[in-house]
């Protein structure tokens, strides 16, 4: 445990403050793994009614493991997810009937429980078996972030291990269980998401954000950038030394770069070459088409992944002046070769080229 006045304010804030909750006057991991299941899944004011009717319905895990999984979700009803109350059902028949009614006692043999995550685990380990194992859930995130001053993505995995690792470090060894109480309750009650009122915190004279003016910028939490799958089926169209070429000014990626004549489809499956009007119309020029669906071309930008198929066409030397007429309506080019060489391309066109050679 390393030093900080953290931990100290908070236990002192803690027992002035706290909320009488039923599932904090127990050491029964039962009792602990219910309330933090349903709470996972509502605010406290919401998952009380919900804690009071399965505890009366099912006063221990053995109650719970022989009741018709239909009467469980009954009970759930309303709280949504249900695959959260199966888990919850499942569990107790595992503990039930595989671990002899008893309730794993370690964080780590916690962690095998069917429904059972990280956060879960600690707050069973530490309330009902005083294993300093820090709780880890949204509140602890900002109320971390904004002491410490952190501003790593709370989404990101970096961010987990970070924020878990100094939650465990400010953990006593001599109260894990009010610890985590505290520290949760503390961002419930005080460090709230918006407008916390700092002016009457007690932690405010140690608090990063406060000192700084930047409890509004923290927790940092990135979204997901959302990575679109595209399919491209390009036209490599030689007559020559001639090649037929697109600069590509859409807006769009790539813009202002050359590549070949492409059409796009909705996913890497349905690329046909034989599908493509491009093909179709180049049929005229009565060309030598070559086509190996296996060889994809995988592309990774930072929103799209790219698969590209390349299809080539030699078209005969008699047909030249029709098939530049033909590229030119199109709005394409056709250029020697060498000059596509000097040319800006995309990195994708550059590796098949390469591959060509
Ligand atoms: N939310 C999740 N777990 C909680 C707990 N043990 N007490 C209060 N709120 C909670
Ligand atoms: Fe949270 Fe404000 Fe207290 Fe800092 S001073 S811990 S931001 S409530």
């Amino acid at each position: 445990m390393t030093f900080s006045p953290f931990t100290p304010q908070l236990l002192h804030w803690y027992p002035l403050h706290k909320r009488d909750l039923p599932w904090r006057n127990t050491q029964n991991p039962y009792i602990i793994w219910l309330s933090e299941i349903i709470l996972q899944q509502t605010r406290v004011s919401q998952g009380l009614p919900y804690f009071e009717k399965f505890v009366n319905n099912y006063p221990t895990i053995r109650h719970l493991a022989e009741a018709p999984l239909e009467d469980v979700l009954r009970l759930w009803q309303g709280l949504g997810y249900y695959s959260r109350a199966r888990n919850l059902h499942a569990c107790a028949r595992q503990i039930t009937y595989e671990l002899n009614g008893q309730f794993p006692n370690s964080y780590q043999n916690l962690l095998k429980l069917k429904g059972v995550g990280e956060y879960t685990a600690a707050a069973i380990a530490s309330f009902a078996f005083l294993q300093p194992v820090a709780v880890v859930d949204g509140n602890v995130f900002r109320v971390l972030s904004r002491y410490f001053g952190i501003y790593t993505d709370i989404a990101s995995g970096k961010g987990k291990k970070e924020f878990q690792l100094l939650a465990n470090s400010l953990i006593p060894a001599d109260s894990p269980d009010t610890f985590n109480q505290a520290i949760m309750e503390f961002g419930a009650l005080q460090c709230v998401p918006k407008s916390p009122d700092c002016d009457q915190c007690p932690l405010q004279d140690s608090c990063f954000a406060y000192q700084k003016k930047e409890i509004n910028l923290l927790p940092v939490k990135l979204k997901k950038v959302k990575v679109s799958t595209r399919a491209f089926l390009y036209h490599d169209i030689a007559c020559g030394d001639a090649v037929v070429v697109n600069t590509r000014h859409e807006k769009d990626i790539w813009q202002g770069l050359t590549d070949f004549p492409l059409v796009e489809y909705n996913s890497p499956e349905n690329i046909d070459p034989e599908d493509s009007n491009l093909f179709q119309e180049l049929q005229a020029f009565e060309p030598e088409v070559n086509y190996e669906s296996e060889k994809t071309y995988k592309h990774i930008l930072s929103h799209q992944k790219i698969f590209s198929n390349f299809v080539s066409f030699k078209v005969p030397g008699e047909h030249y002046t029709s098939l530049e007429s033909w590229a030119h309506k199109r709005g394409f080019a056709v250029m020697p070769k060498s000059d596509l060489e000097k040319l800006g391309k995309p990195q994708l066109i550059v590796r098949y080229l390469n591959d060509k050679k």
